[in-house]
């Protein structure tokens, strides 16, 4: 990234800006020692592992392995690119940004395509009011949506035309190809001829909009039953599906800490037009842990209210294992007596009706109880006997207290005796327990390794080297100084993992250069990945012990694990050393003797 923002500018970013405090606005922090802690926002967790560290002005979560400086922190928690989170707290301290023209191409793609997406919501709702979306307006209205709706939500027309969007766009000044990477419009290429249409022809049109009031997608649906029934905006520069949620701009005003999450575009505009302005959704994919983490943000208490049919319910299920993850409670709305809200809320009773549901909503053990009743028959022996079976599995999953209260439920329900009840749970605890240990375990254990994977593919073959690596670097990030006394033997092809030799040689011609290390300055000149790697190094301060010593010893490491790896390498020796090489392999067989 070539972004040329001086260092005095960024130092001044960093002053004003205390990473303590513009953190506290997104994390409820701890402190605890020098540093503060606290549940990380970029991932679910239960226990905090996201930690600040005001000496550095860092930040590093040992449970995502993200971090970074203060710039850093607002890019992500805002999805921000680089020049728009420095914008944002300049603007937020009140400093005044330098002149100079960015050569930032990620920043011109993503503005470029946000403009393009306005100017298409615009076309599409101007499109629904003219002649030409009759047909789509109609469609609406047969759905019971007023124009107050319509507004709302912004819904528009694709024309029945394949290069009407094309050419309003491109008389409006954008480019094509800027559209085909926007996903707006599509390119085909037959016999070296390149054929441009609309991606969205003869459709109902739901945009998606961002918390920053971006457009950042679109959904368009057929108007009949033909297939498919929704096409969407695919991933372009400002938008990937799985990490955005439809209608969270609307909702995450006065929510009371309360959010109903449904499936499709139509149930939560008929939740809306009905008073529960807080509904949500997903955009036609399984709920993702990123989408769980942005409800985090915005809800103490979620409502699940999926369609009630198999693939619903397989998705309930889904999302409950992914709040239980969170401190977020989670309830389930049970939708007896229609398919979707949307069906629900115009068939029957409207606002009560759905209020009621609310109300009766079960939390996750209810959840499971209720759907496991249903599958056996109470009026038989066998049939209880086997639903005792099942719900003393649920229940040996619940803490004492829960456990407790739905014992006595069951109880009665089925005329069984609650301590009998308790004992067959508490059988099945520890097998439970045992279970889920091992799942956690596995699942944690899987994540390290694909996360190590994902950073540095190299670093997992190399551990030893990478760990005196990682020593070098930190006592370097902590003493500059040490580095004049280093320096002979320091050079970067002394380093084996690749991303750690990058680092090396940023930090040692910073030094060189009498330029400071510190991490916000080292930012602009790395890519997220290496950040992450970084501000992991400014967080393990303490597996060092600062001295000259130790680096040495690292570098002496170093040295034996660099022969280690020529030896097995016959083709990367010169004739000499290949041959010293044989001869050491046959004095070891020699030896053997
Ligand atoms: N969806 C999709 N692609 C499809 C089908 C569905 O992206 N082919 C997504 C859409 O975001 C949709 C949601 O999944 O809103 C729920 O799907 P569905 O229940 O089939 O559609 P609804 O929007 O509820 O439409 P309707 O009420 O008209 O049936
Ligand atoms: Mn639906």
């Amino acid at each position: 990234m070539a972004v040329r923002l001086s260092d005095d500018f960024l130092e001044q970013i960093r002053d004003r800006n205390d990473i303590e405090s513009v953190i506290s606005n997104y994390v409820e922090l701890k402190r605890r020692g020098r540093n503060l802690t606290g549940l990380c926002p970029f991932h679910n967790e239960k226990t905090p592992s996201f930690t600040v560290y005001p000496e550095t002005s860092s930040y590093y979560c040992f449970g995502c392995h993200v971090g970074g400086d203060v710039i850093t922190f607002i890019r992500n928690i805002e999805n921000l690119d680089y020049i728009d989170a420095v914008k944002f707290l300049a603007d937020r301290s009140g400093i005044k940004m330098p002149d100079e023209n960015f050569d930032d191409t990620v920043h011109e793609k993503r503005k470029s395509t946000y403009e393009m997406n306005r100017a298409a919501a615009k076309f599409f709702h101007e499109t629904l009011l003219s002649e030409k979306g009759k047909k789509q307006l109609q469609y609406f209205l047969n759905r019971g949506l007023t124009k107050n709706d319509i507004t709302r939500f912004g819904l528009g027309a694709a024309p029945d035309d394949w290069h009407e969007l094309t050419n309003y766009l491109v008389s409006h000044g954008f480019k094509k190809d800027d559209l085909v990477r926007a996903d707006l419009i599509k390119l085909s290429e037959k016999n070296g001829k390149k054929n441009y249409y609309d991606n969205f022809r003869n459709r109902a049109i739901f945009p998606v909009i961002d918390l920053r009031g971006n457009v950042v997608a679109f959904g368009g649906r057929v108007l009949d039953d033909s297939k498919p029934k929704y096409i969407n905006t695919g991933d372009t520069p400002v938008y990937k599906k799985g990490k955005e949620l439809f209608a969270l701009n609307l909702a995450k005003n006065g929510n009371n800490g309360k959010l109903i999450l449904c499936e499709g575009y139509m149930d939560v505009i008929a939740l809306h037009k009905y008073g529960f302005t807080n509904a949500i959704a997903g955009l036609g994919t399984a709920l993702t842990p990123e989408q769980v983490t942005l409800i985090s943000r915005y809800a103490e208490e979620v409502y699940l209210c999926y369609d009630s049919d198999e693939a619903g319910q397989k998705a309930v299920k889904a999302a409950l294992s992914l709040f239980s993850k969170t401190g977020v409670k989670v309830k389930v709305i049970m939708l007896s007596g229609g398919k979707d809200p949307d069906e629900i809320l115009k068939k029957q009773g409207g606002q009560d009706k759905f209020k009621t549901l609310i109300e009766e909503s079960l939390n996750a053990v209810e959840y499971y109880l209720h759907i496991t009743k249903a599958k056996y028959n109470l009026d038989t022996a066998d049939g209880k006997k086997n639903y005792l079976n099942d719900a003393s599995r649920i229940l040996a999953r619940v803490g004492a207290i829960e456990r407790d209260v739905y014992a006595s439920k069951l109880s009665e329900e089925l005329g069984v005796d609650k301590n009998s009840i308790l004992t067959t749970v508490s059988y099945n605890t520890n097998r439970e327990n045992r279970a889920v240990k091992r799942e956690a375990f596995k699942t944690a254990q899987k994540e390290e390794r694909e996360v190590q994977k994902a950073f540095d593919p190299e670093r997992a073959k190399y551990l030893r080297a990478a760990k005196a690596e990682d020593i070098i670097l930190i006592s370097l990030l902590n003493n500059t100084a040490f580095y004049n006394k280093l320096k002979a033997d320091l050079t970067s092809d002394l380093f084996i993992t690749p991303l750690n030799k990058k680092i090396l040689q940023l930090l040692t011609g910073r030094i060189d250069e009498g330029l400071s290390v510190e991490i916000s300055l080292l930012a602009p000149h790395l890519t997220s990945d290496e950040m992450n790697v970084v501000a992991k190094l400014f967080a393990d301060t303490s597996m060092v012990s600062n001295t000259i010593e130790e680096c040495v010893d690292c570098i002496n490491v170093l040295k034996t694990e660099k022969e280690k790896q020529e030896k097995k390498s016959p083709s990367s020796m010169d004739d000499q050393a290949f041959l010293d090489f044989f001869a050491s392999l046959k004095k070891s067989e020699d030896d053997k003797k």
